[in-house]
């Protein structure tokens, strides 16, 4: 595993060396980058001796003034990017963060950022003031929702003399904080995931649309889980104020009919498709040319839209896996269970749109992860925290799954070892009970 440290220009600068030894002790290989205001804390040549590797200072080769074109030196930071599995900042500065948060790539650290599709950790630290200030927090919301981990500072007596929050985390507390996020890093390679979010607009004259409240946040935290777990991701989505995650394709589309027809043509490609947006269930029948005029009462008369998860079900390819979802104000998991067997999808993810804080435009969410066989509970939390624990769930689907078979004799047990080809034999147990049944136990 491979994790460059970012370090930037705090007090806690040197406290980063003790976080590079606790990433080897992990046997992670470590790379460090610095800003030009760590090397004022920290002396690069503690993290060369340290890591072994020279360590990265600046988007510019300094080290060979001879060169004809000093420019054509520079330091590949879309190389280090992909070299690397994880990128941890620590200490990360108000700075930094800010940096971070608004796309500002002017030296290599910040312009890592931008070019890096693994997970990003930061590990704030400051003095409280600058820490509680409107501006830094709202960067820190900004990187949460985007899917940084971000390693809270504690509370105690800070460098500059005052108490409160701003202490960096301990080393090893973000250490462990960096391997628990390469466990997952990349357990969606190879996989494409087609994602729908947001809602869609049905119109009803050249001016109005009939449409829903749906944000596209649980969507747009969805693809950028599985993008960080190693995904490639197709994002087809409604109209939405979010800003596109980096490093997806994104299909936008406003009617459920587009909707329809960019799933269906996109959908082959996937091995994996999660149906998150809310689509029109009705469309109106009529669409005036001109902007109605208020007249009086009016009637709209409303035709069904097609059922996009049904088709996408009738179409499937085989090992292709299918999630969808279910907004429900009440009876939840009856309503769910039911949607789940009438279209035959392999997993849905039932929210409560009708609670607190949870459901349709909000940060957060709690939702049950529904198959055939297990109803998981996934309490409230922010959506992107929930998009990496539903592609938990979604990844034991693929896991094989052990089941017994009890056969009546011998003979039944050998033929039933010829035709596993689909069911391969884990383990043959011996005959059972007086009545001499035999287990196979197949996969
Ligand atoms: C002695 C001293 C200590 C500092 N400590 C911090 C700190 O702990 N956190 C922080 O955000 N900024 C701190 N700063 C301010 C940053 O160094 C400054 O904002 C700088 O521009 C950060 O650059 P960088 O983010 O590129 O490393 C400190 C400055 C000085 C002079």
């Amino acid at each position: 595993m491979r994790v460059v440290v970012g370090v930037s220009g705090g007090i806690a600068a040197y406290k980063a060396a003790e976080l590079v030894r606790a990433l080897q002790r992990q046997t992670v290989e470590v790379h460090v980058v610095m800003t030009e205001s760590a090397q004022k804390f920290v002396q690069p040549l503690t993290f060369a001796a340290l890591t072994g590797h020279k360590v990265i200072t600046s988007l510019w080769d300094e080290g060979d003034p001879g060169a004809a074109v000093p420019e054509q030196n520079g330091i590949d930071h879309i190389a280090e990017a992909q070299w690397a599995d994880a990128l941890v900042v620590a200490p990360a500065t108000a700075n930094i963060l800010a940096k971070f948060a608004h796309g500002i790539a002017d030296d290599f650290l910040s312009t890592l950022y931008l070019a890096i599709a693994a997970p990003v950790v930061v590990a704030p630290a400051m003095n409280v003031n600058m820490w509680n200030h409107p501006a830094t927090q709202a960067n820190i919301e900004t990187l949460r929702q985007r899917g940084v981990t971000i390693i809270e500072p504690g509370t105690g007596e800070l460098a500059c003399g005052m108490v409160g929050a701003g202490r960096m985390a301990e080393p090893d507390t973000i250490g462990a904080a960096v391997i628990a996020v390469l466990g997952r890093r990349r357990d969606l390679a190879g996989e494409v995931v087609l994602v729908t979010a947001g809602g869609t607009r049905e119109a009803v004259d050249p001016v109005r649309f009939i449409g829903n409240r749906s944000s596209g946040k649980m969507g747009y935290a969805l693809a950028e889980a599985a993008r960080s777990r190693g995904a490639r991701v197709i994002l087809i989505s409604g109209p939405s104020s979010l800003q596109a995650p980096a490093h997806c394709e994104i299909l936008r589309v406003t009617t459920a009919d587009e909707m329809r027809s960019s799933v269906l043509a996109s959908m082959n490609e996937a091995t994996l498709v999660i149906k998150a947006a809310a689509v029109a269930d009705y469309r109106p029948i009529a669409v005036s040319a001109q902007k109605l005029k208020r007249t009086g009462p009016l009637t709209l008369e409303l035709a069904p839209t097609e059922d996009i998860l049904a088709e996408v079900v009738r179409r499937r390819r085989p090992g292709q896996l299918i999630v969808g979802f279910a907004a429900e104000t009440e009876n939840r998991l009856e309503n769910g269970r039911a949607k789940l067997l009438a279209k035959g999808v392999d997993a849905i993810v039932v929210n409560d749109v009708a609670g607190e804080g949870v459901g349709i435009d909000s940060d957060t969410n709690a939702a049950t992860f529904l198959t055939r066989a297990t109803a998981v509970e996934l309490p409230q939390m922010p959506k992107r925290q929930l998009a990496d624990r539903i592609f938990d769930e979604i990844l034991a689907l693929r896991r094989p799954q052990s089941v017994v078979v009890e056969l009546d004799d011998e003979r039944d047990v050998e033929a039933r070892k010829k035709q596993a080809i689909q069911n391969r034999v884990l383990e043959e147990s011996v005959p059972v009970g007086a009545g001499r049944r035999h287990q196979l136990i197949v996969e």
